[in-house]
């Protein structure tokens, strides 16, 4: 954590932390694209003139390009779909909602926000992301369209049923600093 975090990507921190303070997140549908929209939009409100709404471009990171932004009307509701039923599943489709990336910017801070709400009711746990270094996040991140091993044990192994404000509020932190 050597890094400053921009004048943006701080107020969009505030904004992620008022969300659990106010209670707004107990409003957030759980494991839909509309619950994730809603969570960018949070995030984002008044930082990107694009918060909440679905990419109409394409885009790439590494070599790796997410879905064709003209797919994404049919994908996002077959993720919304997919099934909850256990840890597997849930990882299943994380990866998918990676691939799928549906915003221009923002998409990592957002869907982890977006899978800690889906373990939270599933299993009753969230990721304790203050513990999951950001090299070997990104790393298996970048496996997981082709391979979901990786990310499924760096997760598994720091999952915690400590769902306390400081612990939400650390792994936050960590979380945007995934991004610089
Ligand atoms: N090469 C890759 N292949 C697949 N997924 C990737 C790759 N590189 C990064 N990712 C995923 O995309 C996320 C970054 O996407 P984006 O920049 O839209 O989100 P962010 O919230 O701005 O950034 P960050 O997640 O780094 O804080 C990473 O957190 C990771 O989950
Ligand atoms: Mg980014």
């Amino acid at each position: 954590m050597t890094n400053q975090l921009s004048q943006i990507d701080q107020k969009s921190l505030e904004q992620a932390k008022e969300i659990f303070t106010n209670k707004q997140i107990d409003q957030i549908e759980v494991g839909t694209i509309r619950g994730l929209q809603q969570i960018h939009q949070y995030l984002f409100d008044g930082l990107y003139d694009f918060a909440g709404q679905i990419r109409q471009q394409n885009l790439s990171k590494g070599n790796f390009r997410f879905a064709n932004a003209l797919y994404l009307e049919d994908m996002l509701p077959k993720i919304s779909q997919m099934s909850e039923a256990t840890f597997d599943d849930i990882i299943k489709k994380y990866v998918e909602m990676n691939i799928a990336h549906p915003f221009l910017e923002g998409n990592g801070r957002s869907t982890r926000i977006w899978l800690d709400l889906i373990l939270k009711r599933a299993l009753g746990k969230m990721v304790d992301w203050s513990k999951i270094d950001k090299h070997l996040y990104l790393q298996a991140m970048e496996r997981s369209p082709v391979n979901d091993l990786e990310i499924r044990t760096l997760i598994q192994d720091h999952l915690t049923t400590d769902l306390s404000q400081p612990t939400i509020f650390k792994g936050l932190e960590n979380s945007y600093y995934y991004e610089i």
